[in-house]
């Protein structure tokens, strides 16, 4: 009998400690703007980043590694459901293949049939936080603790400004589910001088201070915007870079929050059980001149489906799990981010739809060296390209008729100003020795070899589509910031419209 018992004790004890010991905490640093060259790691020639660089070499750097879009709030959505826009909605049908976001205007936001990532991961005990730019809907069905989240802290939207708060308002800073203040009037942005990549500095080291003080597993989702245009620094960083741009400057910043929330994590003794994953929206913006990053060798940019636009930094750190100065050869998307995830804390997909992401875990851990997947390049509702291996197809090619995405760069045939459809006989390339993509493949057996490995998937992706309604159609003035919830309190609430003016948006890009 006593024996029997003192099993069954120590078994449950045995399971418990496995399953508290299985779920690490998740952090996910996704840059904004930041280009796939603008780190040391990847060959940045400032090499202004130590601690992005040191992370990269306490774990395993992607040279290829990519968002599921060439614009920000698409790509973010992705990140959270683990699926690629055209699937979670995040795409218009304004116009064919153009980019799509969230301006203040938007009437739409991430779809409620949609799981995000800490609402997933709520069922296994995590505690969530996102800081920094959101970006998936301002209005208030759409925030973050009505999508998942435990606490919030910063702006729905982008940083840009400052406005007049009459025609425009200013951005509303958060707190959890209550605003408190703006951009540029509260929160203080001057000509490129600012205080937030700080406060979004310590929001992070707060958060991961209280959640390993109360033992619980936890996602930081750390977002600081301070790369993207108008780029800020504060005065530690201010004037600093051998780049010689406010734009360097503000990398300098968030490379110190790196390297603050890695500390911050070995000091709590937490770093091994903390799987951190570092990456960017989306590719550094040709348009933005200085007040933009780089590509590195890879073809124009932020907009595009080019490699500028849609490969990333990618770094995973995980010390004791992920061995040191891993270069992997895995092609790897901000969408695995979730599905991993979702495996380490011990629980199933939700299975009756599809993900796009992989779980990475055999290549962190080193049981695998990679796995053949294929990556999906999507400009709004339109599938123009698709890597597998070393090729890349091109189904669809445009730079753009008015901007500038591909600023210094021209590829014949390649970076057409017009919407061109190659779909009956794609322009194919082989990155693994031309990343800058400007030796077009046009036939012949590497021809015909990339088009056999990429063909198969590529029938099964059409196959088995099932477009999500698409989120960003619709825009209308009286939706914008003006009265945020809990505007009464802080006595800053804005006069907009009384009447709605819901039009088609006029996506141009
Ligand atoms: C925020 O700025 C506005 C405009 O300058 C000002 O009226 C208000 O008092 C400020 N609110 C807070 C909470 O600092
Ligand atoms: C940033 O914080 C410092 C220290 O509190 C303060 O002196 C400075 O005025 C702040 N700068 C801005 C732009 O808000
Ligand atoms: C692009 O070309 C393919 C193959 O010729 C064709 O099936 C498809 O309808 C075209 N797409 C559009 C939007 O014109």
């Amino acid at each position: 009998m006593i024996p029997s018992i003192l099993f069954t004790v120590l078994t449950l004890l045995e399971h418990v400690s496995a399953v508290v010991t299985t779920k690490p905490n998740i952090v996910i640093m996704y840059m904004d703007d930041m280009g796939w060259g603008d780190i040391g790691a990847n060959g940045n020639w400032a090499k202004e980043t130590p601690n992005i660089d040191k992370m990269a070499k306490e774990g395993m750097l992607f040279p290829s590694f990519y968002s599921a879009a060439p614009i920000c709030s698409p790509s973010r959505a992705s990140l959270m459901t683990g699926r690629l826009p055209i699937r979670n909605g995040f795409y218009t049908t304004n116009r064919h293949g153009v980019n799509a976001y969230t301006p203040q205007t938007i009437v739409g936001g991430i779809s409620e049939t949609e799981y995000l990532l800490p609402e997933l991961l709520k069922e296994a005990g995590y505690k969530s936080k996102v800081i920094g730019k959101w970006h998936m809907g301002h209005r208030r069905d759409y925030l973050p603790l009505n999508r998942g989240f435990d606490e919030f802290f910063g702006s729905p939207n982008c940083h840009f400004g400052p406005y007049d708060d009459v025609e425009t308002p200013n951005a509303p800073v958060y707190r959890d589910d209550t605003m408190i203040g703006r951009y540029y009037t509260n929160f203080t942005i001057h000509q490129g001088l600012s205080n937030l990549t700080q406060i979004f500095i310590k929001e992070g080291t707060d958060f991961i201070e209280k959640q390993a003080k109360a033992g619980n597993p936890f996602l930081l989702y750390w977002t600081p915007d301070a790369n993207h245009q108008p780029p800020y620094a504060s005065e530690m960083f201010w004037g600093k870079s051998r780049r010689d741009s406010r734009y360097g400057d503000s990398v300098m910043e968030v490379d110190y929050g790196v390297g603050v929330i890695l500390a911050k994590l070995k000091q709590l003794n937490i770093d091994q059980n903390t799987l951190v994953f570092f990456s960017s929206d989306n590719g550094a913006e040709g348009i933005a001149g200085k007040n933009g990053g780089s590509n590195g060798p890879l073809l124009c940019g932020k907009q595009t489906t080019f490699e500028g636009g849609f490969r990333e930094p990618g770094i995973a750190w995980w010390p004791g799990t992920i061995r040191p100065g891993v270069v992997t050869p895995q092609l790897g998307t901000t969408m695995d981010i979730l599905v991993t995830a979702v495996g380490l804390a011990g629980l199933d997909l939700p299975s009756e739809r599809v993900y796009d992401g992989i779980d990475l875990f055999p290549v962190l851990s080193g049981k695998v060296e990679s796995i053949e997947r294929p990556v999906w390049y999507y400009r709004g509702n339109e599938l123009f390209a698709v890597r597998v291996g070393r090729y890349k197809a091109h189904l669809w090619t445009w730079s753009h008729e008015h901007y500038d995405f591909c600023p210094g760069e021209y590829v014949k045939d390649v970076t057409t100003p017009d919407q061109v459809n190659r779909t009956a006989n794609p322009i194919v390339f082989n990155l693994d020795n031309d990343p800058g993509e400007k030796y077009t493949i046009l036939k012949g057996s590497m021809f015909k070899e990339a088009m056999s490995l990429i063909s198969p998937y590529l029938q099964k992706h059409r196959d088995t589509m099932v477009r999500g309604e698409p989120a960003l159609n619709y825009c209308d003035r009286m939706v914008m910031n003006w009265a945020p919830h809990g505007c009464e309190a802080i006595d800053y609430c804005l006069k907009g419209p009384t009447e709605s003016s819901i039009k088609l948006c006029g996506w141009d890009h």
